[in-house]
C-alpha cells in the first residue's frame, strides 16, 4: 500500500477542517459510548437523514444501557421500525443486556473486549473506541475506504478483510498524530460532504495530499470488482380481510431473514402448493383467489418477487385480523409496501 504523503500535515490539515466544517448531529453533542454504539449502529445501512429522527427518538425512549437492557424485544424492533435490517436491533438489545450482566452496566473500553459483544465487529469497536473513549483505534467503513483509496491512489479490492487490514495499520499510525475520536470522525465527515462517489476536489482539505487528485482519476477509486448477483426468490402473498377490518398475518421463523417479524401469508410456488399449504397452516378453506398486482423488495443479497393474492375464504371466525394500527408485532419492511400500495 502507498503511503501518505507528509503525513502529520496531513492529519493535522483534515482535523482542523473538521472542527471547523463538522455538522451538529445529535449524537455529536455527547460522546457517551452507549449513544455513539446506537447511532453508529444505525448508519450501518441507513442514511443520515433517515437516522436522525429515530435516533432522537430511541434514545428519549431509551436514554441509557440499563433502560435498553429493561426493555421488551417487541419494543425494541418497534422502535426500530422502518429503518429495516432489524437484526441490528436485536444485536444492540443483546449488547446492552450483555453489558449489564457481564460488565456490571459499564461499558467495555478494548478493543478486543467490545468485539465480544454481539454484533460489534472491528468497525464498530473502532469508531466507539475512538469516538467515545478517543483511543487510537481506526474505524474503516465505507466512507473511509472511499476517501483513503483515492489519497493512496489504492486499486486494491476492499471488500477483501486483508486490504481493509493493511488500511487499519496505515490509519492506526495516522491517528496518532491528532485527537483519535476527531480524526475518525474527520474522515467519515470529508468521505460525506467532500470525497463524495463525485467528489468535490476544489473545497478538500488535504488535495494537496492526495495521489488521485494529482493523477485527475479521482473516479477510478475506490475499485469495484463486479458483485456477486442477487439471488432472485418469487413468493405468493395472500390477502385475506379487507382494509377497514384488517388482515391475516403471520409471524415468520425465529431465525434467518426477517426472524420474528410478521407479514401477510407468503408461500413459494407453484399457486398450487402455495394456495394447499396457506389452507393447512391457517385451517381455512379458499374460495376464491384474484391476483393483484406485483411487488418487488431488494434486500442485501437478495430480492423478492411476491404476486400478491386477494384471497377469499369460507366463513372462519377462528382467524384473528389486524390493522396497521394494531399489529401485535412488527411487520416487515417488504409487507409494508404491500399494504400501503392497496391505500394508493
Ligand atoms: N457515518 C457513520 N458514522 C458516522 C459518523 N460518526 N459521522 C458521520 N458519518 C457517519
Amino acid at each position: 500500500m502507498n503511503a501518505v504523503k507528509q503525513p502529520i500535515k496531513f492529519v493535522h490539515k483534515l482535523c482542523d477542517w473538521y472542527r471547523a466544517n463538522r455538522r451538529d448531529l445529535p449524537f455529536r453533542e455527547n460522546p457517551d459510548p452507549y449513544r455513539i454504539l446506537v447511532s453508529e449502529l444505525m448508519l450501518q445501512q441507513t442514511q443520515m437523514d433517515t437516522v436522525i429522527p429515530y435516533y432522537m427518538r430511541f434514545i428519549e425512549q431509551f436514554p441509557n444501557v440499563a433502560s435498553l437492557a429493561a426493555a421488551s424485544p417487541e419494543s425494541v424492533l418497534k422502535a426500530w421500525e422502518g429503518l429495516g435490517y432489524y437484526r441490528r436491533a436485536r444485536y444492540l438489545h443483546q449488547t446492552a443486556q450483555t453489558i449489564m450482566h457481564k460488565h456490571n452496566g459499564v461499558f467495555p473500553k478494548t478493543v478486543s473486549a467490545l468485539k465480544q459483544l454481539p454484533g460489534i465487529g472491528n468497525y464498530t469497536a473502532g469508531a466507539i473506541a475512538s469516538i467515545a473513549f478517543n483511543l487510537p483505534v481506526p474505524a474503516v467503513d465505507g466512507n473511509v475506504i472511499r476517501v483513503m483509496s483515492r489519497v493512496l491512489a489504492e486499486d486494491c479490492d476492499f471488500s477483501q478483510r486483508k486490504n481493509v487490514q493493511q488500511l487499519e495499520v496505515l490509519l492506526e499510525q495516522l491517528i496518532q498524530h491528532d485527537r483519535p475520536s476527531d480524526f475518525t470522525q474527520a474522515l467519515m465527515e470529508l468521505g460525506a460532504l467532500v470525497c463524495q462517489k463525485k467528489p468535490r476536489c476544489e473545497r478538500c482539505p488535504v488535495n494537496a495530499h492526495c495521489l488521485a487528485y494529482a493523477n485527475n482519476e479521482m473516479m477510478r477509486y475506490p475499485h469495484m470488482p463486479a458483485k456477486a448477483q442477487k439471488t432472485k426468490l418469487s413468493y405468493y402473498v395472500f390477502l385475506i380481510g379487507n382494509s377497514e377490518q384488517g388482515y391475516v398475518f403471520q409471524k415468520r421463523p425465529e431465525d434467518g431473514l426477517l426472524a420474528g417479524l410478521l407479514q401477510l401469508p407468503q408461500y413459494a410456488g407453484p399457486f398450487q402448493t402455495a394456495c394447499k399449504l396457506l389452507e393447512e397452516d391457517l385451517g381455512i378453506s379458499i374460495v376464491k383467489t384474484e391476483s393483484l398486482f406485483l411487488v418487488h423488495h431488494v434486500f442485501t443479497h437478495i430480492i423478492w418477487d411476491m404476486q400478491v393474492i386477494h384471497t377469499i375464504i369460507t366463513d372462519d371466525a377462528s382467524l384473528t385480523l389486524h390493522t396497521l394500527d394494531n399489529l401485535p408485532g412488527t411487520l416487515s419492511k417488504a409487507h409494508r409496501k404491500i399494504l400501503e400500495r392497496l391505500e394508493k
